[in-house]
């Protein structure tokens, strides 16, 4: 490519960004623009496939068939969630073997919110109404996000996250209204989920070197610190109708900002989690890389199908 037609392919490629409008795989886009979409599509695609180990954990000890149907179908909701996001990468030029194999070695990440444990079935409610709450946060901007496959495929996904969110409210209300031991369960949930869920937006928007030029990209659209204070402005009433209280004194309307004030969630925890030591990190890959291992029949037996179908194809006449 001549240094001319590779300027006039990046001002096309600036203008189609400045424009609003989306860029499509067959276009042409800097190299830099498109690896960092596949690393933020694959760490999403992984987050979607790992974080269905948590809530998976109580699908054999559901309560009722009711609660069992709906955490099985919001389980599987997530699956279909990281299949878009696989299939969204590989549009970028990324192969779905190898982003599997970095996330299996530890060279892509995934949330660190899915490093916690499960420990009570209220955690299936909390995790509803904070982890997928904070999750829709984060996302629905995702929508108008400047790649067009990404943006499409959040469309759908963040249909299924406002059920997953209700859902889990839902089940917290049903809590609330039984017994004092139920009510205490929740109310410990909470506690344990509150700070990772705020952790859930990433660092603090001055020890983030990369939003600036992702929000450049229209790859971003609101800052860290901008949408967590979204999420707490909108969980806080959240709270109190639900009677819950969460752990954090620092937490006041301010009426000066319209919003509410809140403290600081322990960024050394975070780093902690996000470094592979978290609660559950070993596990939480040992069982990746394990469901993986048993699935290999299986992509060898679609490969060997998908061959053979191809080569009867071509000898029909
Ligand atoms: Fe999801
Ligand atoms: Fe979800």
């Amino acid at each position: 490519m001549t240094p001319a037609t590779s300027t006039a392919l990046q001002h096309d490629f600036d203008a189609v960004i400045a424009a609003g409008q989306r860029v499509e795989p067959r276009d042409w886009m800097p190299e830099s623009y498109r690896n960092t979409l596949i690393r933020q599509i694959a760490q999403h695609a992984h987050s979607e496939i790992i974080g269905m180990q948590p809530e998976g954990n109580w699908l054999t000890r559901a309560p009722s068939l009711r609660r069992k149907a709906i955490l099985m179908a919001k389980v599987q909701d997530e699956a279909g969630h990281g299949l878009y996001l696989y299939s969204a990468a590989e549009t970028l030029g990324a192969d779905r073997a190898d982003l599997t194999t970095k996330l299996i070695e530890g060279r892509q990440k995934y949330s660190s919110i899915f490093n916690y444990p499960t420990l009570t079935f209220a955690d299936v409610g909390v995790i509803g109404w904070l982890v997928d709450g904070a999750a829709i946060c984060n996302q629905v901007p995702l929508c108008r996000c400047s790649y067009g496959p990404y943006a499409r495929a959040m469309i759908r996904v963040c249909k299924e996250e406002s059920f997953h969110q209700r859902q889990g409210y839902e089940l917290l209300m049903t809590m609330m209204r039984g017994t004092d031991a139920q009510r205490a369960m929740v109310q410990e949930s909470v506690d344990r989920w509150w700070w990772p869920a705020l952790m859930m937006f990433g660092p603090p928007d001055d020890n983030s070197p990369n939003t600036e030029r992702s929000m450049a990209w229209g790859i971003k659209r609101h800052t860290n610190d901008e949408l967590r204070q979204r999420f707490v402005d909108m969980t806080v009433p959240q709270a109190d109708i639900l009677g819950v209280s969460l752990p954090d004194p620092g937490i006041s309307w301010n009426e000066q900002r319209k919003a509410y004030d809140f403290g600081e969630p322990d960024w050394s925890e975070f780093a902690a989690v996000l470094s592979g030591n978290g609660p559950c990190n070993t596990e939480r890959i040992t069982i990746r890389k394990a469901a993986h291992d048993e699935g290999s029949w299986v992509r060898a037996a679609a490969t060997a199908y998908a061959h053979r179908h191809d080569s009867e194809e071509e000898a029909k006449p």
